[in-house]
């Protein structure tokens, strides 16, 4: 069957920012690992939400709150549908990724996690799926485990598997490296994970926009992304887990909103996903967030994956033909992200440089400092792709990087 093409003219129209000029020039926006554009879709959901349904959720018996409520909860179901999970209420709403990891960290330690246990991340684990892990095993005595990867980005499944012993009691890695763009063979993974009855974490912050995922197939426990890497509002975020897995985790912040019944000397907690959801939820954001899975979908996942695709080889082949420029990040498999270094010249100033010529991209660690250990570098400048980036920005972007390299 064919793929789907994207009308790109269409697609731009849709997101108004990138009409703008920055330092004098069109902008040629190649940041959105570090956040993606928003489309009108998005900001209209939010303003009507804001002009004709705003209450607060789960908590009145006024038409209006009902309104709201039934926003936000289809809104959930919005979410279960994009990642096919089983049920909405295996969906919490967090506050983004970090969140999320650091939710399933801490409860998962506080039950499960004894002294000398391990846990298994990878190499090329951001450091919001490495932190919350590392104080688990701090508070528990547990050892924090690392599977290596091959210098093109790759990781070694061997070793990985190797890694996976009888003192493992939890796996968490990346679907897509930020910094690298290496899309994990994560469905084996888990497969060889559940074989020796250990759980697995997905971060898919870098994986949600860029292609389809289907949570059942995957048969990942958890699985964590970001709103706003997948052209929704920042500040909300999904931790999708498996029923029996959420069910089995302890309270993680407790609140209005998470409770059946309160006394001074007792509390019933609520199910899922309530007891997950402490407070006034993101409301707003987690209406604009479903708006912008809505919008893609619109769209289709697989014309964006193959779109992106199409521009991420031409990228590729235009930026590496450039004197001096070295790609980090060689993976036969990869979405999304190019990542480079020029000898002899910092990632900053190279970043500088683009910018003065309208072109965004981000550099330094990505929030991956021991991948930097294990490249020895310190830093990268990463262009970073979405489906609304064009063949002829990243001619833009090469001829740019190449007025950069010789200091303008
Ligand atoms: N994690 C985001 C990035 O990779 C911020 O840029």
């Amino acid at each position: 069957m064919k793929t789907a093409e994207l009308n790109i003219e269409s697609v731009r129209k849709d997101f108004p920012i990138l009409r703008q000029l920055m330092n004098g020039r069109p902008l040629v926006y190649l940041d959105n690992g570090a956040t993606a554009q928003k489309p009108l879709q998005v900001l209209k959901a939010i303003e009507k939400f804001y002009k004709e349904q705003n209450a607060n959720i789960h908590r009145g018996v006024h038409l209006l709150s009902q309104e709201a409520t039934v926003a936000y909860e289809k809104a959930r179901e919005t979410v279960q549908k994009h990642i096919n999970a089983a049920h909405p209420h295996e969906i919490i709403f967090t506050s983004g990724t970090t969140e999320s990891v650091n939710l399933v960290a801490h409860t998962f330690a506080k039950k499960f996690l004894e002294k000398g246990d391990e846990i298994l991340i990878t190499e090329m684990e951001h450091h919001s799926n490495i932190l919350p892990w590392q104080v688990a095993c701090e508070e528990k005595g547990a050892v924090l485990k690392v599977a290596p990867v091959n210098d093109k980005g790759e990781l070694i499944i061997s070793e990985y598997e190797k890694l996976l012993t009888p003192k493992t009691k939890i796996v968490a890695i990346a679907h897509v490296s930020n910094t690298l763009g290496t899309i994990n063979p994560v469905q084996e993974m888990i497969q060889a994970a559940h074989e020796k009855g250990i759980p697995v974490l997905i971060d898919g912050a870098q994986a949600i926009p860029h292609m389809k995922v289907d949570v059942r197939w995957l048969d990942a426990d958890f699985y964590c992304f970001s709103g706003h890497k997948v052209f929704g509002p920042t500040g909300i975020g999904v931790l999708y887990g498996k029923e029996e897995w959420l069910n089995k985790l302890p309270n993680y912040k407790v609140g209005g909103g998470t409770i059946r019944t309160v006394t001074f000397k007792e509390t019933e907690y609520g199910g899922l996903p309530i007891r997950f959801e402490a407070g006034t939820p993101n409301i707003d954001g987690v209406i604009g967030m479903a708006a912008a899975l809505d919008y893609i979908n619109g769209i289709s996942m697989d014309a964006i994956h193959a779109y992106e695709h199409e521009l991420l080889v031409y990228a590729t082949e235009r930026i590496s033909g450039i004197k001096g420029v070295r790609i980090i990040g060689t993976a036969a498999e990869k979405a999304g992200v190019l990542s480079f270094v020029v000898e002899g010249m910092h990632p900053l100033d190279i970043g500088m440089l683009l910018d003065a010529q309208g072109v965004a991209v981000r550099t330094g660690h990505h929030c991956t400092q021991p991948l930097m250990e294990r490249f020895k570098i310190n830093g990268t400048v990463r262009a970073s792709l979405a489906f609304y980036n064009t063949k002829e920005e990243i001619d833009v972007f090469a001829v740019a990087l190449i007025k950069a390299l010789q200091r303008l």
